[in-house]
């Protein structure tokens, strides 16, 4: 029998349309039987109808009502009805209608449901992703994946209004360093030979820009081995963007555009015309991190000097260890940190538990804080309790006496007020002690319900360095990719202090996530060559991964940059979740697999076959051989 085909969607009707014949496809949401009268919610993409078998409806109706159960897929033809004014559900976009049905088809059945297709799924993960056909179905999936689309395209339609084209780059590429490890694949044609999964589009914007393309974007899936986080998937989709002929701050001035306008665009959210920036040295110096939260202040102050005046040893001989290690490293010519004792002040906290403190100083561990110590400002303004014997004169306790005044002196440098608990942690190295408080900070800002999700807070991180010391190799690597510009005023003195050198490299981060990195391009050959040697790459070597950029940057390319904001983590911020997964139709679970279609899976031997591989089995797993 033919289907009766929808007239309307399931979120559509309205009062005014009271007395129209119409046909609803949807699936059965709720069932309700009050006793001679079914109840039926119909749902599909766009809403939710209330469907009414009435009491007197005929023998063949009531059986089709009868037989229906959750999800099933079905037709119903009906007169729409106004409710009566005490019937409306307001909760309801169509609650002020209902569809009498006169004819009920049952298009599809559906089995007994792994979990209920609900907005509020208490199904664990596996669960759903192994039925995501099903969780999608779900009103707040299909919200998000709406969101992730009209973000999409309000990016399309921006950036394609300030001139850039949408091009399509290579997803089989050469395997080349970009960070993680890469995904391969096997040459059926050339057996012992792999084209790589692109980490991103890197290199080939950069080309693109070698060809006059001058503003490029894409939405590109970009693939990486790595492990899984809340904010990672081993696929993902990155916003990728280059210019040529701009300077850093016209990239950033196109990004606070299009953020505006996609914000505006699809939640109606004003974000400020321009993004607050911050040096990458007062980001870690502040916050401990290099993507801060913003949405709340409690900023992390340096008390080295006050730790200095005071009776304790442990933070003394931090810094002192701290002064001798930059020493020693100068004599090397390396510009490296020394010690510092950071410290944060909570407002109104004096009366936290030795419980909730000590939670506090496993977060700070985790980072690699010795510890974390901390005082209370009493009622009277007067230091009290864990360390406060070092810095309180009266006190008295273990340590040195502390110098008179020097309690007064932090209570006011560090502007603590009666009822506020102070924290500190000291370290030999400065960023140990700034990230592990930085750490304190940000389970502070979650404990006490400072992170509003509805609130919006970016910032720009700039200025920052352009090499890391790799203390296991024993060198300089960079720290974001090799072919970021350092900054013109270290360009004399990259080889002789690269510790010093900033690149002209700029993040995105917003509430504490990520959300975009960039950077200005190095368009010169011989500067280029010069990193290259800095970070321990030979010529033949850089020749050889990547020749083709090298060579095309002979023919005269442009000074260029460019970014890559994730899609993923901005409509998982912009839907208010924790999790990427929450925003991606088909993700992958924490161990890189996908539940629904067990990818990865074993092939078939004829497909090994034609690819030349033999799967070895070893007493320590499989192992892949390739035949050449
Ligand atoms: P980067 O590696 O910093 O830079 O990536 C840019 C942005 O992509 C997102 N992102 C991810 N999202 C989900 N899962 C992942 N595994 C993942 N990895 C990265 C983040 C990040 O800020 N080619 C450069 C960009 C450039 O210089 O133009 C690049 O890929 O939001």
């Amino acid at each position: 029998m033919e289907y009766m085909k929808r007239t309307v969607t399931c979120g559509e009707l309205r009062a005014p349309d009271a007395g129209k014949s119409v046909v609803l496809n949807g699936w059965v949401h709720r069932k309700r039987e009050h006793g001679p009268i079914t109840f039926v919610n119909l749902r599909d993409r766009y809403g939710i109808t209330q469907v009414v078998v009435e009491a007197d409806a005929a023998a063949a109706l009531k059986a089709a009502a009868a037989e229906l159960k959750y999800e099933y897929c079905i037709a119903v033809k009906g007169a729409v009805r106004a409710r009566p004014d005490t019937m409306v559900n307001p909760d309801m976009e169509t609650g002020a209608v209902e569809v009498v049905a006169s004819e009920i088809q049952i298009l599809s059945r559906c089995e007994t449901l792994p979990f209920m297709v609900d907005e509020k799924s208490d199904a664990k993960e596996d669960l759903r992703l192994k039925y995501r056909y099903l969780d999608l179905r779900s009103l707040s999936m299909q919200r998000k994946i709406r969101l992730r689309h009209e973000v999409a395209f309000a990016v399309r339609e921006y950036l394609s209004g300030q001139g850039f084209y949408e091009i399509e780059t290579p997803t089989f590429i050469r395997s080349t360093p970009e960070g993680a490890r890469d995904y391969l694949v096997p040459s059926r044609l050339y057996p012992g030979k792999f084209y790589a999964l692109p980490q991103s589009p890197q290199l080939y914007k950069q080309l693109l820009m070698v060809s006059g393309m001058d503003k490029y974007f894409q939405l590109a899936r970009c693939y990486r081995d790595e492990d899984a986080r809340g904010d990672r998937q081993p696929e993902f989709t990155q916003v990728d963007i280059e210019m040529s002929f701009v300077k850093r701050d016209d990239i950033l001035d196109l990004v606070e555009g299009m953020m505006g306008y996609v914000f505006d665009k699809t939640l109606r959210a004003k974000l400020p015309a321009k993004f607050t920036r911050i040096a990458y040295d007062d980001s870690i110096d502040l916050y401990g991190t290099d993507k801060p939260d913003l949405r709340f202040g409690m900023k992390m102050q340096d008390a080295s000097g006050l730790a200095a005046k005071s009776g304790f040893q442990a933070f003394k001989d931090a810094i002192a260890d701290g002064a001798a290690a930059k020493a020693a490293a100068a004599q090397k010519g390396i510009t490296i940190d020394g010690g510092a004792v950071k410290a944060l002040v909570v407002p109104g906290k004096a009366d936290y538990s030795r419980k909730q403190i000590e939670e506090l100083e496993a977060a700070a561990k985790i980072y690699r804080a010795k510890g974390m110590a901390w005082m209370k400002v009493s009622a009277e303004g007067k230091l009290e309790g864990g360390a406060s014997k070092f810095f309180a004169a009266t006190a008295g306790g273990a340590g040195e006496a502390a110098p008179a005044g020097l309690e007064a002196e932090v209570i006011s440098t560090l502007g603590a007020k009666p009822g506020d608990l102070i924290l500190m942690v000291a370290d030999a190295k400065k960023r140990v002690a700034c990230q592990s408080l930085g750490a304190v900070r940000s389970k502070l800002g979650k404990d006490l319900g400072l992170c509003d999700p509805s609130k919006f807070e970016f910032a720009w991180i700039i200025d920052f360095p352009m090499f890391e010391w790799n203390e296991e190799e024993n060198k300089w690597d960079t720290a974001h990719h090799m072919f970021t510009m350092p900054q013109e005023k270290y360009h004399a003195t990259l080889e002789s202090d690269p510790g010093a050198v900033k690149g002209d490299l700029y993040d995105l981060v917003m509430n504490g996530f990520e959300i975009a990195s960039g950077s200005i391009r190095i368009h010169d050959p011989e500067l280029q060559k010069r990193i290259f040697r800095m970070v321990g790459f030979s010529e033949e070597e850089g020749q050889k991964k990547f020749g083709f950029l090298t060579e095309a940057f002979k023919y005269g390319p442009p000074p260029h940059g460019g970014i890559a904001p994730g899609l993923d983590r901005l409509v998982m911020l912009m839907a208010g979740e924790t999790s990427i997964k929450e925003v991606i139709a088909f993700p992958k679970n924490s161990f890189a697999i996908s539940p629904m279609d067990e990818s990865p899976n074993e092939v078939d031997e004829k497909q090994l076959k034609e690819l030349s591989i033999t799967i070895v089995s070893t007493p320590n797993g499989s192992q892949v051989e390739i035949r050449k």
